[in-house]
């Protein structure tokens, strides 16, 4: 695999993942990793039905099991608090009624004294129940459909008077199936209870907001809760809210008074976190010959559960992306038998844009005009909808760019007109958006007397490189060595922190880091301001500089005369100094922050067997400054393989009689491996955003949004073949 990042002052070196060590030698401790002498394990057992009542549960054999040490069901499950909606929130609190609301919900967790044992336990509980007919189908009129669920719908402009008035239209319907979140690390959580003090490590991405969970379910308060996970296996958004068997985790605790694991098998993956929900979308775009567009109607609908309010907007996307008068953007939610669905990587956009970008193609063959000259045409120069400036915005250098680095010149409009071999090739391209907010966040830093500075914030790290980068900024921050800087996180009992999530972790948390560190810095001037052996006597901070763990007055020149933190602290008698810093949600902004790419994709398809490959993928990208050339690089790497996946491979499959998941093994359910991802060539682009003091926008969701258009429109231009329902098989090429 090859990359190449390019624009220098943007991009930021390459470093090292600092936590690389750790994870490849083993040391670095996942929730799962986290055992105790008096350790008891948790299993769950689940329902066989999507829709009803348990009549009986004969959970007698069960308890009789060897080893085991409570049987926990609704029956005798203490009564739980519902958590007030929110961010991070997750559905009802389990085991409080014999209602079922979907397969695969928990209805019992049994407790023993090993793993074995309670697996076998958990085999012995009958459940009978008096089924009902659960709502599978999204065009069963029995369903409650939710208008614009997530508040996100928009509108500008005059649609209808758009389409009357357009030469061209294009009227297109799109389907994207369920997809599965699949983090490689089944998630785990380790609970044990301290009188009324609960401690849970857990797979989140978001610490604080478990915490603020657990303890409105159990009615404590949250000074009461402390929430560790310093690693995290992957979450692609599924540990953005706290699920069931969390709560689980924590009850059995309490329940037997001893430290509880439950780590979720591959099978409870699948209906235990959350997934992508699929998606039915139409699109109505209309356009005159030159191009321009004139209307833009974008409506979808989407699942969610029966007992859940997880709504994400679809048509943000199509709402942001190009200068169209008149745009609506429309949402419904059904709500069906299903297990609760949640955000998973550029939620919302990454089926959203799917669907707009194919009807943009099939609008661009319509009118013969090249697929980025389309893009261009129609190019937002302010935000379409607020009229509003971009806090920035590089879209533009993302098609040159990008067009550029691949070759897309050479493309030969007619479909099946390029060959490699005796392969088809077809050359697609997409554009990508997100819409990130950047929230509230606190970090604190000290540094002692061995010139080390500690860097602590409760945040998470997933796999992007957060511990890597945010020792970058504190270094940076400090003029210290990298080596010098211990960047912590993933801890209750450190400074609140956002959920790693949406985009925005970089940013909120890379500018508290940067804001902490400063706060230090001035510390440390303040102290040798006012000591009259100081070199730095009567400094401020504006006549300082740090570099290589000094801070000296700041000439022209060069640093003028100056000296370590380690010799102030000295000086003074002092072990270490510490600091508080935060970054402030944004919001009285005068401009829109978004992030954009353009993602070109080449595929082969067999011209007899109609396997399609993807050979090669450009991804230019503009999310303000790229603080990790490496680690940013993988990202887009990492988005890229799940957007191949979401194109040809992924894809969750319900038996339509029972709501039985029928591929929840990672032998049915394909996700892109390494050979089925080829060189990815990440290009970065555009200048540091003015939103906050490092330029960061962010990239973990752009990384996917784009890539499975691209790849589709590929496909039609290789085979003539529109394939407007994904993943993309065999099947419907043949
Ligand atoms: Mo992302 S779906 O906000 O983890």
């Amino acid at each position: 695999m090859t990359t190449t990042t390019e624009t220098a002052g943007l991009v930021g070196a390459g470093v090292d993942r600092v936590d690389g060590p750790a994870k490849v030698t083993g040391a670095a401790r996942y929730p799962a990793d986290f055992g105790f002498a008096n350790l008891a394990h948790a299993v769950l057992v689940q329902s066989t039905v999507a829709a009803g009542r348990i009549r009986r549960l004969a959970t007698d054999r069960a308890e009789a099991s060897p080893g085991v040490l409570t049987l926990i069901t609704h029956r005798n499950a203490p009564r739980l608090a519902r958590a007030p909606n929110g961010l991070g929130i997750g559905p009802p609190p389990p085991l409080q009624d014999d209602r079922i609301v979907h397969h695969g919900q928990h209805i019992a967790v049994v407790v023993a004294e090993s793993l074995e044992e309670a697996a076998a336990a958990a085999r012995l509980v009958e459940a009978d129940y008096e089924p009902a007919e659960p709502l599978l189908d999204p065009a069963d009129p029995r369903a409650e459909q939710v208008e614009n669920a997530s508040g996100r719908d928009v509108s500008r402009g005059d649609v209808a008077a758009g389409l009357a008035a357009a030469e061209v239209i294009v009227d297109a319907t799109y389907t994207t199936p369920a997809q599965t979140n699949n983090p490689v690390g089944l998630f785990a959580s380790t609970a044990y209870w301290d009188g009324e003090l609960l401690t849970v490590h857990d797979s989140t991405q978001g610490p604080a907001f478990v915490r603020a969970a657990l303890a409105a379910a159990f009615e404590v308060p949250e000074s009461a809760v402390r929430v560790l996970a310093p690693f995290v296996g992957g979450a692609f958004g599924a540990g953005l809210r706290t699920w069931p068997h969390v709560v689980l985790a924590a009850l059995a605790a309490r329940v037997v008074d001893r430290p509880v694991k439950l780590v979720l098998s591959r099978a409870q993956m699948f209906t235990s976190i959350g997934h992508r929900p699929p998606t039915v979308q139409r699109l109505r775009v209309g356009a005159m010959r030159t191009g321009e567009l004139v209307a833009l109607d974008h409506e979808g609908t989407e699942q969610t559960a029966v007992a859940d309010d997880f709504a994400e907007s679809l048509t943000r996307g199509s709402a942001a992306l190009y200068d169209c008068p008149n745009m609506s953007g429309r949402t419904w939610q059904v709500r069906l038998n299903v297990a609760c669905p949640t955000w998973m990587r550029g939620p919302g956009e990454a089926p959203g844009v799917f669907a707009l970008e194919c009807a943009l193609d099939e609008l661009a063959w319509e009118l013969r005009m090249d697929p980025v000259e389309l893009r261009l045409r129609n190019y937002a120069e302010v935000q379409p909808q607020t009229g509003r400036p971009w806090t920035s915005k590089a879209l533009r250098a993302c098609y040159e760019q990008g067009a550029e680095r691949f070759g897309w010149s050479r493309r030969t409009p007619e479909p099946r007109s390029m060959r490699n071999g005796r392969m088809l090739a077809g050359y697609g391209m997409a554009s990508a958006y997100y819409g990130y907010v950047q929230v509230a966040c606190q970090a604190r830093a000290s540094l002692g007397h061995d010139g080390v500075a500690f860097v602590r914030s409760a945040a998470t790290d997933i796999g992007p490189g957060t511990y890597t980068v945010m020792t970058q900024v504190a270094a940076a921050a400090l003029g210290l060595p990298p080596d010098r800087v211990r960047f912590e996180l993933g801890d209750t009992a450190m400074p609140p922190a956002p959920l790693q999530g949406g985009s925005g972790l970089t940013a909120a948390l890379g500018s508290a880091v940067h804001n902490a560190c400063r706060q230090l810095l001035h510390a440390f001037v303040e102290l040798a301001a006012g000591d009259a052996e100081s070199p730095l006597r009567g400094c401020g901070a504006q006549d300082v500089v740090a570099a290589d763990g000094r801070i000296s007055v700041a000439h022209a020149g060069g640093p003028g005369q100056g000296e370590t933190y380690a010799a102030i602290l000295a000086r003074h008698g002092l072990a270490e100094l510490s600091a508080d810093g935060a970054s402030a949600r944004r919001r009285d902004l005068d401009a829109d922050p978004g992030i954009f790419a353009a993602k070109f994709a080449e595929v082969e398809a067999d011209p007899d067997l109609g396997l399609i490959r993807v050979t090669r993928v450009v991804a230019a990208v503009d999310g303000g400054r790229i603080l990790n050339a490496k680690t940013a690089a993988s990202q887009i790497i990492g988005g890229t393989a799940g957007g191949i996946g979401m194109a040809l491979l992924e894809e969750t499959l319900s038996d339509p009689g029972t709501g039985r998941i029928a591929n929840a093994t990672f032998g049915d359910y394909l996700v892109a491996v390494n050979a089925d991802v080829p060189d990815v060539d990440v290009i970065f682009v555009g200048d540091p955003d003015p939103m906050n003091p490092i330029g960061v926008k962010g990239i973990g969701e752009v990384a996917i949004v784009g890539v499975a258009p691209a790849i589709a429109n590929a496909v039609f231009h290789a085979t003539g073949r529109r394939i407007r329902s994904l993943p993309i098989t065999v099947e419907q090429l043949l």
